[in-house]
Order: structure tokens, then sequence, then C-alpha cells
């Protein structure tokens, strides 16, 4: 196969700290078997999360010493607002602390408690704050998205035919919006196309339904575009995300992934309505309206990276990694969601792990195994995550997963052989590996602070 180089050199480094077996075990006890409780310095390959983690660029490092840190008005405010409105194609923008900032905003402003929100399956911070606003999700992906192993170019696509049974269920009036995320995280980083994107168009213009974007991923799904979807081959990226937004009322953004930087977020859209309300509740959460809790010096590196993002060299590196990833691991024989998605490789716990049943946490215990093994830290994405259901019981999510995240422009792909050997030596013991208990169990948004201990 082809060499996958980087498109672009190294400037600064920043040396990691090995450990050993002896150590993780005592570092990974310390943390209650939780990899978000691990401290850093204990890890050697960091695959917790995409978000927050990727490493800047020259050109980011130097607009953040123009950053303008005035209280109100600040220059660097309007270089955000106006690189939001070249790539994205969106006339108001309200910037945020990250991007579950924007989404408290925007269930705050268009949901009406009782009222019903659908999705293209669930994140977790997204739906906490529909929620908390009243508000009922419902998951409207298609089937395939589900199942690990479906073969699907576009596995995050909304469901059609969910999404209209949804609208006669409770009636159009009673959704308050739909929320298309683009890539779906928790469906492994799985695209929607555009012809699908145009399709839930059509429907919410029917039924006079807010079509809203958690475009937290936008320019990795552009690339599955022009790499899978019909009359897209020689259109760049930049163009695709611009023509999929077009289709949009506006968009959360958390900048921390297809922003390129380690902190930033922001509300965008095309109703001045929704911009006026947004900047009435950011002032009482976030902070003043051209700042939304950011220094000036963040609103100018978002700036930048959301254009480097889009850039198609940079893309096919950044998906090109993931895969080779996947790859290696595939050909191990180790099951994998299929295809290989945007920003990681989730193994499928469920069939790594057999004989673990799902309330013995599979993929909690076995992040924290590969932890052990290896110095790597990867995240939990099943029943841990999940959470509970409003009357008390355990949430099980058909996809029991655990995450490998690979930070943007941060590691080699030599690191990625280190993962994947990791992986590879964890499976060949898979059969003595246990399940886990709670023994403190946090109200929300459990899977952070939560502690396991060995069954
Ligand atoms: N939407 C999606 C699809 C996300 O993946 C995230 C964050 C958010 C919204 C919230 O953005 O963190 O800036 O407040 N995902 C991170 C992750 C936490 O590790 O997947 P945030």
């Amino acid at each position: 196969s082809v060499v996958n180089a980087e498109p672009y050199r190294i400037k600064m480094v920043e040396p990691l700290h090995m450990t050993t077996r002896a150590e993780r075990e005592e570092a990974i006890r310390a943390a209650g078997h939780n990899t978000f409780l691990l401290k850093s310095k204990d890890c050697y390959i960091d695959l917790l999360t995409d978000s927050g983690t990727s490493a800047m660029s020259d050109a980011q490092w130097s607009a953040m010493m123009l950053g303008d840190e005035a209280y109100a008005g600040a220059r660097s405010f309007d270089n955000l607002w106006n690189a939001v409105e070249e790539f994205y194609g969106f006339p108001y923008t309200c910037p945020t602390h990250q991007g579950r900032g924007a989404e408290h905003l925007i269930s705050q402003i268009l949901i009406t408690p009782g009222q019903h929100v659908p999705g293209n399956m669930y994140f977790t911070t997204t739906r906490a704050h529909q929620e908390l606003a009243g508000a009922t999700f419902h998951d409207v992906i298609i089937d395939e998205a589900h199942d690990p192993s479906a073969i699907h170019p576009f596995k995050g696509n909304v469901d059609l035919d969910k999404l209209r049974a949804l609208i006669d269920e409770v009636g159009a009036d009673q959704i308050a919006y739909i929320n298309v995320a683009v890539t779906v995280n928790m469906a492994g980083g799985q695209p929607v196309s555009m012809a699908n994107i145009r399709a839930v168009r059509e429907i919410c213009d029917e039924h006079g339904i807010i079509m809203w974007s958690d475009a937290t991923r936008l320019a990795e799904n552009a690339y599955f575009i022009q790499q899978r979807e019909e009359g897209y081959a020689d259109t760049p990226c930049a163009q695709i995300a611009k023509e999929m937004l077009s289709h949009f009322d506006g968009l959360t953004m958390s900048g921390k992934k297809d922003c390129l930087v380690n902190i930033g977020g922001f509300l965008a859209m095309r109703d001045e309505d929704i911009l006026i309300k947004a900047r009435e509740l950011v002032v009482l959460y976030e902070g003043m309206p051209t700042y939304g809790g950011l220094a000036g010096r963040d609103l100018e590196a978002m700036a930048v990276g959301l254009r480097e993002a889009l850039d198609d060299d940079y893309l096919a590196h950044r998906i090109g990694q993931v895969r080779y990833l996947g790859e290696r691991l595939i050909e191990a024989g180790i099951p994998v969601v299929q295809p290989i998605g945007g920003h990681a490789v989730f193994l499928d716990a469920r069939a790594f792990l057999p004989h673990v049943p799902q309330d013995e946490l599979p993929a909690q215990s076995l992040a924290a195994e590969i932890y052990v093994e290896s110095g790597v830290r990867a995240m939990e994405r099943g029943i841990v995550s999940a959470g509970r259901t409003k009357t008390g019981e355990h949430n099980h999510p058909k996809l029991e997963l655990v995450r490998l995240t690979i930070p943007r422009r941060v590691y080699t792909n030599a690191h990625m052989d280190v993962v994947a050997d990791a992986v590879i030596a964890v499976w060949q013991r898979r059969a003595s590996i246990r399940g886990l208990r709670f023994v403190y169990e946090s109200p929300t948004l459990r899977f952070f602070t939560s502690r396991f201990e060995p069954l």
C-alpha cells in the first residue's frame, strides 16, 4: 500500500513518560479502573479523545499572539465571525467555551418542555442538554449504525422512515428541531451522505421543522463524501463542507475537534432571532457575546484552525492514519466497528469478551486492560456511557465499544503500531479477562467520574 506520510513536519516535541507494568497496575487501581481518572503523565499514548488534543500549527500559534483581549468588541471576535461566514456559510456566530456550551444554549432556546428532538444517534452531552431543557430524545439513525459489522458507506445516515414515523406519532409542532451529527461519534465516527442531508431537509421543509447540525466533525464528514459519494471525487472538501452546511438552519460546534484547537466552540445560525436569544443566554452562562467564555487568542486559533481542518491533504492523512490502525487490527482478526470511521477505531467489546455480560461492563474492563498492557489510554463507549433511563434502569445500548481515539496531527504511524501490538496482546489473553462492578456511580454523565472494581 502507499505510504501515508504526514503533510507537515515536527517543529516542537513533547517528551512522553514510559511506565512499567507494575506502575500501570497501581495507576489503574488508583483510578478506580476508569481511564478518565488516570493521570496524563502515566499514559504513554493517550487515545482517550480527539477533543482538545490536536497539535496546533505555527499559523495558529502566531495568530494567538495577535489575540485581542478586550472585554467587548474584540477584533478576534470579528476574525472568527468572518471565518465562520466564509467557510461554513452562516451569517451569525455566538462563541461558547466549548461544544456543550453551545448545546446548552440551543437546547434552552429551541425546546419547550415536553417536546421531542430526533437525532442520528445520541451523544452524551448533547442528549443531556436536550433532556435538561425538557425534551425527549429519539434515535432516528439507520439500523446498520447499531450493528458493528454492518458495512455501509454512510452509516451515520438518518432513517427517513423513522423520522416520518416520529413526525406522525407526535406531530411536527411537537418536534423542537432535528439534530443531525456529521460524523456520528457514538456510531464509530460514521459519515452522513449529502443525499441524506438533502432528503432530511425536504422532510423538514414539508413540516416546518428546524434542521440543526452537530457539526463537530464536519471536515471529516466532508472527506468521506469526497471519497464515497458519486459526483464529489473532484470537489475540494472545503466546498463539500459548505454545501453540507447550506442545508442546515444552524449548528453547534465543538472547536476542540474540527477547528483544531485545545478549547472553544460556537453556535452559528441564519435566523437573527435565535442569535438575539443566544446572546441573552450567553452573557449569563458563558461570557460577553463577543468572547463566550474564551480568550481572544482562543478565538484567533479557532478562526485559523477551522480552515486548516478543511485542507484535502491534511484530511487524507488524518483519515488514512485512523484507517491504518483499524486495518492492522482487522488483519489480526480483532472485532472492530466497520467501516473504520473518521476519528477513532472502535473495538467491539461484546465480540472481544463474549464471556462478559453487558451488566458486567465489558468495554470498561477492556479499556482498563489495554492500559495495563501498554500505557495506551482508551475510553469506554457502552453501557457506562449510556447512563440510566428516567426511571433509573441502565440503558442497554446495542453498541458496547472501546474507543481508540486519534488526536489530530499528534502521533505518528509508529505510535499506531505500538497501539495495534498492545491490542493484539490483550486479544491473545482475552479469555482470562473479567468484568467490573460500580463502587461509586455519579448521577450525571457517569462515565467521567465513576469508580469500579474487578469482579
Ligand atoms: N458533539 C459531539 C459529536 C462530540 O463528540 C462532543 C464531544 C460534543 C458534541 C461536545 O463538545 O466536548 O466541546 O463540549 N466529544 C468529546 C469526545 C468529549 O471525547 O468524544 P465539547
